[in-house]
């Protein structure tokens, strides 16, 4: 499986590159619109034709590339039925996976973060999107956003892979790039260390979190899945 971790410095996010080398198709996980040149500049490099976008969720800080992507090479684009973006061309549910080339990427739905979260499972790696990141989670207090259910998906879906399956976040804001479930399981400090679900509830109903910066832009954009929309000034 080819594989490039990419990098949005404005909002932090993560944005991954999976493609199949027998087939030479490919996809993109959490595409971000203002770096749509530089994947297909990558895209060309490698040699690969994008097939799939993929979105972890409807996000509330940036705005996807997942409009412009299809507009300019006729991707797909992919979100959870639940997600609220049935704009979308593909809406995939729990347990039904994608396959692209000889890669097969499972489809698990992790809400808590949002109704329509899903992480992605591939081989040996699991996208989770906002639902799990490095030491931490994604916040609860807006998109339909509930700790106990975050705290369940984590639990039942996530900490039940194999232990050193890698772990790559939808953001990090302090360099780090990828973790395993083993660690997260041991030391992720809201919700790892055996830290029991309704104290898990009371931390997250504690934070004090700012309002997403570009909430106002990103969330409609998402909703209509990146189409004919103008990115946010950083
Ligand atoms: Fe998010």
């Amino acid at each position: 499986m080819i594989f490039r971790q990419l990098f949005e410095g404005v909002t932090s996010t993560y944005t991954y590159l999976l493609g199949c080398s027998r087939t030479h198709r490919a996809l993109l996980i959490d595409p971000v619109a203002e770096e749509v040149d530089r994947y297909i500049a990558l895209l060309d490099t490698l040699e690969l034709r994008l097939v799939y976008t993929l979105e972890t969720h409807v996000h509330a800080d940036h705005i996807t590339g997942s409009g412009r992507l299809r507009e300019r090479l006729g991707s797909r684009s992919v979100v959870h039925r639940d997600a609220g973006a049935m704009c979308a061309d593909v809406l995939v549910t729990d347990g039904v996976p994608l396959q692209l080339g000889d890669v097969e990427i499972d489809v698990l739905h992790t809400p808590g973060h949002t109704n329509g979260c899903v992480s992605y499972f591939a081989g040996d790696r699991v996208f989770t999107g906002d639902a799990l990141l490095i030491n931490g989670c994604g916040r609860t207090d807006f998109q339909q956003g509930n700790p106990g259910t975050l705290y369940d998906s984590i639990h039942q879906k996530l900490f039940t892979l194999p232990p050193d399956t890698l772990v790559y976040p939808g953001h990090d804001y302090h360099g780090r790039t990828v973790s395993t479930v083993k660690e997260e399981m041991e030391g992720n400090a809201r919700l790892g260390a055996g830290r029991r679900r309704a104290d898990f509830i009371e931390l997250m109903h504690s934070l004090k979190l700012d309002y997403p910066r570009f909430i106002e832009q990103a969330l409609p954009a998402n909703q209509a899945c990146g189409r004919g929309t103008t990115p946010p000034q950083g």
